[in-house]
């Protein structure tokens, strides 16, 4: 059983996603970190992302592994667990551009494609039930308001006690959508056969419950 989850940054989808799995014995998925993880090589190295046969290049030599210890996804670039470094802004900004990139989406095509065959999967990302999985049994498009995504990406830094400028986050997220939902590649959209969620007033509690729904709905019809 695969359990597609796409949606823009902020809708809540990994808190979500992990919530889900974890009532239903899944493994859950994240491919945002993936990219993340290239993202942060490539900030590294000073890649010229501009420069295809430099890019290809620097791919050669990634290496991406996903390792579960207690049901959570660590993230390891050439063999080094970067989970905590690739939660930055810069890498969030520099995976929004990298990630519309050819040869940075075929690398990790297999790698997705292949845990899900394997694993009961919660698999969450942006092209997850267009591209990555069409065949998944669940096909959920999450989405909240700007302001709503906003906000809770506001709260999450203050209460990491940093200082946040709530009206820059705002831009910042209008902008990932923007790049995210309009690039040539595998960009973020709802697949024509999901349901759509708006978390926008939905406690989280309300949207896994209705995702179990969905779940025991599709197996019932198996
Ligand atoms: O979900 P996230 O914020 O961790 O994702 C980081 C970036 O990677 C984001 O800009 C979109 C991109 N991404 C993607 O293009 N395809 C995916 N399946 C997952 C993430």
């Amino acid at each position: 059983m695969n359990i597609a989850i796409d949606g823009p940054a902020g809708a809540g989808k990994s808190t979500i996603a992990r919530l889900a799995a974890k009532k239903l014995g899944f493994l859950y998925v994240d491919t945002g970190a993936m990219y993340r993880a290239i993202a942060l090589y490539l900030l590294w190295n000073e890649t010229d992302i501009d420069d295809e046969e430099e890019l290809k290049k620097a791919l050669e030599r990634i290496n991406i592994n996903i390792v579960y210890e207690n049901n959570v996804q660590h993230v390891f670039l050439n063999f080094q667990d970067v989970s905590a470094e690739i939660r930055s802004e810069k890498v969030s900004i520099m995976a929004s551009k990298t990630s519309a990139l050819q040869p940075v989406r075929d690398k990790l095509l297999n790698l997705q494609k292949d845990i899900a065959t394997k694993n009961n999967v919660i698999m969450d990302g942006r092209d997850i039930g267009t591209n990555i999985l069409p065949n998944a049994e669940v096909k959920i498009y999450l989405d909240a308001s700007v302001e709503v995504r906003a906000k809770r990406r506001f709260d999450e830094m203050k209460n990491k006690g940093e200082n946040p400028d709530l009206e820059s986050i705002k831009l910042n997220i209008i902008a990932r959508d923007e790049q995210d939902m309009n690039r040539k590649i595998a960009p973020l959209k709802k697949a024509e056969d999901a349901t759509l969620i708006d978390s926008s007033y939905m406690s989280i509690d309300q949207v896994v419950d209705k995702i179990i729904s969905l779940e025991r709905e599709a197996n019932k019809d198996k």
